[in-house]
């Protein structure tokens, strides 16, 4: 099966481009050959938001922020664009950026644009506003700007970086305490009913500041941190997310590649573009302790033929119909796997033991410094 077939069948399956419809593949559209790939299709469709707000997206979607920003080298804008080409080719359809991502303001954003640019109507893409930036592009630390003036201000470079005439999903990126949430949300509702913004979402915030703003313009989806070593959505943000509908997007899915198992006490991280080097759970002490939980990971993905990347994605994938990871790479080897978590079947038994085990582990640091974390709103 090739990949253009592969992906013809998935959208055929959703009934919403007709089978009839001729998908070309990304390589095909850049005039590369298409590579050929025996695999079945290893996407699936999830619905992030309700209603009006709802957005029809892959199981899986892929975070882009990595390949310019915050996980230290990466291969050359060729290679990264293949990669982003044979994620759409497998099938997926949903794409994280952020004008934040870069070593300079929408580095990433402007890599994307051009990444996707083969394909940018057939995929749905997200974008987030909220930073402040010094005069020589580069981001304030603890500086926010979720005025109107500017969310505005960051919707139209991010069209124009993207290439796009209206952004699928934008999130506010951090809660600004300086500008209430319902302004925030009416600027966003505004921007939608202009037609450049398609739908709303936030990160990292708390109940009371989703429930304010889903009354003033629906929500379809909360981005927030969410892995086998970080699992505190679970008892304060599902319960109302459940209750009013909205989708979940966990961000480092993978603990920033940690639970991959490619990272460890030895690793290097780049000091000028990785921010891993600050985070307390990635001290080479917590990395020695921690790295506890690779290993049952390992030791259950292999009762089940899974790595543990797989692992870690497919237990949150079963968690509820309306989450939908967006892990990144920057590897064609690691987009197969873990697009591939998707064929595999774990018991809800299983997962449980496998959650007991993990909990037996005691983590060492937390996620954030204490200074990042206080930028979190959890009200
Ligand atoms: N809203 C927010 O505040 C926020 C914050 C952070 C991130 N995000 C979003 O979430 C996305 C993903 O987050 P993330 O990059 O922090 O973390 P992640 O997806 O948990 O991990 C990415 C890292 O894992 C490695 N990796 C991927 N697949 C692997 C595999 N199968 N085996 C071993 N290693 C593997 C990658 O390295 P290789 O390149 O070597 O594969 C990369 O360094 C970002 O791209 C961004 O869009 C949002």
């Amino acid at each position: 099966m090739t990949a253009t077939t592969s992906r013809r069948h998935l959208l055929g399956g959703l009934g919403a481009l007709a089978a009839t419809a001729f998908v070309p593949s990304a390589q095909a559209a850049s005039g590369q050959k298409p590579r050929v790939v025996d695999i079945p299709d290893i996407v699936q469709m999830r619905t992030l938001g309700s209603g009006a707000a709802a957005m029809h997206v892959t199981a899986l979607g892929f975070g882009c922020m990595g390949m310019s920003y915050h996980r230290s080298e990466t291969p050359d804008a060729t290679m990264l664009k293949r990669v982003v080409a044979q994620a759409y080719d497998l099938g997926v359809n949903f794409f994280d950026t952020a004008q934040v991502y870069g070593r300079v303001r929408a580095q990433n954003e402007k890599f994307v644009g051009q990444a996707i640019a083969p394909f940018k109507n057939r995929i749905q893409v997200a974008s987030k506003f909220g930073f402040v930036f010094d005069e020589h592009e580069k981001k304030i630390e603890g500086r926010f700007d979720s005025r109107p003036e500017n969310i505005r201000r960051v919707c139209e470079e991010s069209l124009k970086n993207l290439g796009i005439e209206a952004i699928d999903l934008f999130y506010q990126h951090r809660f600004d305490p300086a500008v209430p949430v319902e302004d925030v949300a009416g600027t966003v509702a505004d921007l939608i009913k202009e037609g450049k913004v398609k739908h709303f979402g936030m990160c990292e915030v708390g109940p009371n500041t989703i429930r304010a703003a889903h009354k003033e313009c629906p929500v379809t989806a909360i981005q927030s941190e969410y892995h086998l070593m970080w699992r505190e959505p679970e008892t304060k943000v599902f319960p109302v997310l459940q209750e009013l509908g909205i989708g979940f997007v966990p961000y480092s899915p993978l603990n920033r590649g940690f639970l991959g198992g490619t990272v460890n006490e030895y690793t290097q991280f780049d000091v000028t573009n990785d921010n891993r080097h600050t985070l307390p759970r990635f001290t080479p002490q917590a990395l020695r302790a921690n790295y506890r939980i690779v290993e049952v990971l390992n030791h259950f993905g292999r009762t089940h033929g899974m790595t543990s990347s797989q692992i870690a994605l497919l237990w949150m994938l079963d968690k509820a119909d309306w989450i939908v990871p967006i892990p990144g790479t920057t590897k064609l080897s690691h987009l197969e796997e873990n697009l591939r978590s998707l064929d595999f079947k774990v018991s809800r038994t299983e997962w449980t033991e496998l959650e007991k085990q993990v909990a037996a582990v005691d983590i060492v640091g937390d996620r954030y410094p204490a200074e990042q974390q206080n930028q979190i709103n959890s009200n």
